[in-house]
């Protein structure tokens, strides 16, 4: 980027996994990171973990008071976000005591639960599209701004309904078709 901007990052899910790794690289690359967490202190291990100008933030996307409360914290500190790094997501409901192949069992789309199924879709499409959402005004006021949405071959269209996809059945409907929609969503914001 050709700005003299520091370039400051938000990262959502960022206290462990893929999220982390991303945080991690970003703060490697000079980006002043904010370590999204739903748990405050499970994201300050991180930051600390991380080290440079990571530095943890509370933050659930399902939760329109932590949206509130983390979108203010980067306006009063920064006034801008030059990247959104929409990373946080779940699988699953996490009902204790299920192997995954009962997990993976259970998401088809004509035995699903409702409930589990609009759980996973709170977070991954409704919860992403709340905080991207709240971020446009600050994504707007740097120099220069990007979005990046984590989304996953699980969740396309193409390779799922290829019948030389041996993989095919493992697409359910409660997390590869909410990735699918994230990304029809995503689609729309784009364009
Ligand atoms: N791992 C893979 O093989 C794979 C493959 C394709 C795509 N992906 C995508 O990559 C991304 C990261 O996956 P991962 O494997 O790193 O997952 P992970 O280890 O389960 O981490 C998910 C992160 O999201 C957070 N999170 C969950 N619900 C949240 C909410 N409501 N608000 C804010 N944060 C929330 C979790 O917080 P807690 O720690 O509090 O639960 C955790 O920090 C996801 O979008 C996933 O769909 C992963």
């Amino acid at each position: 980027m050709q700005t003299n901007e520091i370039k400051v990052a938000l990262v959502t899910g960022a206290n462990t996994g893929v999220g982390f790794q991303i945080a991690k690289a970003l703060a490697e690359n000079g980006y002043h990171v904010f370590v999204g967490s739903r748990d405050l202190e499970k994201g300050k291990d991180a930051a600390n973990q991380i080290g440079g100008e990571a530095h943890a933030i509370q933050l659930d996307i399902t939760d329109n008071n932590s949206i509130r409360n983390a979108v203010s914290k980067i306006e009063n500190e920064f006034g801008y976000l030059t990247l959104l790094v929409n990373n946080a997501a779940i699988s699953n409901a996490g009902i204790p005591g299920r192997t995954m192949w009962e997990i993976l069992s259970a998401q088809k789309a004509s035995v699903t639960s409702i409930a589990e199924m609009r759980q996973v879709w709170e977070t991954n499409v409704f919860g992403t599209l709340a905080i991207t959402q709240a971020l446009l005004p600050l994504l707007r006021n740097a120099k220069q701004s990007r979005i990046v949405t984590v989304s996953s071959s699980l969740g396309s269209l193409t390779l799922n309904a290829d019948p030389g996809n041996a993989f095919r059945n493992g697409f359910d409907a409660v997390y590869g078709a909410s990735k699918t929609a994230l990304n029809g969503v995503f689609l729309s914001l784009a364009n």
